[in-house]
């Protein structure tokens, strides 16, 4: 009999239903002795509250995350709403005792997410935070070449991660759907949003990044505020590139925005080392692309006219995660990553082995992006005071 997780989730946008959606097929594709049950969903508009939790199977609604913090009959929180809110949250949740997921950017800044870590940390709750890359087989195969030493010295990491929707200058911010356009709410822009991801999966795949230096742009000045209705100044960086020395000794370029027209979700890396080199695209996810140098006279030398990128599908049963997914040659995709995120989660509460990320390892992203907003500010080099 497996036994029941009751869940509370905050948000019913875009991770609203990417978390629901994990909650529910984890089970059918995972055998594990917790079973999500969806308990609560919470947001502040009743009425649209009512029909997310209907839709997807919730037992219940609330409107006030705090009562929810407060039922007995809970035992995970979910952070799913916009960043402003994520420590106010995770310090009540943790403080009750409440194991928490909670979304990223972990926080608004190092300063909360630090606060954060000592609340869950003091509490002693399971956490964990959704940098849900690092469940994207590929990209979890990446982790493994470099763990088997197939990278060898590592030289350079290269990361992108671009999209092209706020080009135009008449697109608003703030208010419930433009709140990532507004600094107040989500803490920066790209830097926030998108390099956490690329830092998070930089420093699994290459370590610490000890030390940056960024330059940031805002490109359009002024937008309409949705809930003022006037024109007022854009506080968010639009794009951001930066320079990083990682503690192994290799160096990296990161570079976001969302003004590289064509580009939606271009999430990329390379990493090369001595003795050979990965490289991922987001949009094209099913696969890991893997170099391999063979000194002259090793064992297993190809031929020299054979010697190439290999292009791997990272869909047969002994690449991450895809033996509980389809048969080789049969892809996933976007939500996949939540799901095998969750498993992962639920399986490190049943084994008492933390699942990373867990908050410390997020705060070491959130030092990183300060490193990266405060460089951006004054064009210095910046120690990101990483320590992991
Ligand atoms: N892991 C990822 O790849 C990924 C992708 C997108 C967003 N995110 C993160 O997820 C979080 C939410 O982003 P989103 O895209 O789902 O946003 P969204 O705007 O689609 O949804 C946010 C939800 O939070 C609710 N909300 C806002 N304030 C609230 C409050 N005080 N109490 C209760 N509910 C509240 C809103 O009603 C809405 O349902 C952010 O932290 C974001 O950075 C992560």
């Amino acid at each position: 009999m497996s036994k029941p997780l009751r869940v509370g989730m905050i948000g019913y946008g875009f991770m609203g239903k990417a978390h629901s959606n994990a909650y529910v097929k984890v089970p059918y594709f995972y055998d594990l002795k917790h079973r999500p049950v969806l308990a609560a969903l919470c947001a502040r508009n009743k009425e649209k509250a009512e029909t997310f939790a209907k839709n997807w199977g919730y037992e219940s609604i609330e409107t006030d995350w705090r009562k929810l913090i407060e039922r007995k009959d809970i035992d995970l929180i979910d952070i799913g709403s916009p960043n402003n809110t994520h420590k106010e949250i995770a310090l009540a949740a943790a403080k009750a005792g409440k194991m928490i997921v909670c979304e990223k950017p972990l926080a608004m800044t190092t300063a909360e997410a630090e606060e954060m870590t000592d609340a869950v940390e003091k509490a002693g709750v399971p956490n964990m935070v959704w940098f849900n890359y690092r469940r994207v087989p590929a990209i979890s195969l990446a982790h493994q070449v470099v763990e088997e030493g197939r990278i060898g010295k590592p030289f350079h990491y290269r990361a992108t991660y671009l999209q092209d929707w706020t080009i135009a200058d008449d697109v608003p911010q703030g208010g419930a759907t433009l709140w990532r356009l507004d600094a107040d709410v989500a803490g920066s822009g790209v830097t926030g949003d998108l390099l956490a991801h690329s830092i998070d999966t930089a420093m699994w795949l290459n370590g610490p990044i000890t030390d940056v230096t960024a330059a940031t742009e805002t490109f359009v000045k002024e937008r309409v505020h949705q809930e003022t209705g006037k024109k007022q100044p854009v506080t968010i960086d639009d794009a951001c590139m930066f320079l990083a020395k990682f503690a192994n000794g290799s160096i990296g370029t990161f570079e976001s925005t969302r003004y590289a027209r064509g580009r939606k979700n271009f999430n990329t890396f390379e990493l090369n080392g001595a003795n050979g080199s990965v490289h991922f695209n987001l949009e094209d996810p099913q696969y890991l692309d893997f170099f391999e140098y063979k000194a002259p006279g090793a064992a297993e030398k190809s031929p020299d006219h054979l010697t190439g990128w290999r292009r791997i599908h990272v869909t047969n049963f002994e690449h991450p995660y895809m033996d509980h997914w389809w048969v080789p040659g049969c892809t996933v995709g976007y939500e996949h990553t939540f799901i095998n995120a969750l498993a992962d989660f639920i399986k490190g509460i049943e084994t008492g082995k933390p699942t990373q990320p867990d908050f410390r390892n997020a705060l070491q992203t959130q030092r990183v992006c300060d490193a990266v907003l405060a460089s951006g500010k004054d064009g210095q080099w910046k120690k990101t005071g990483v320590s992991l």
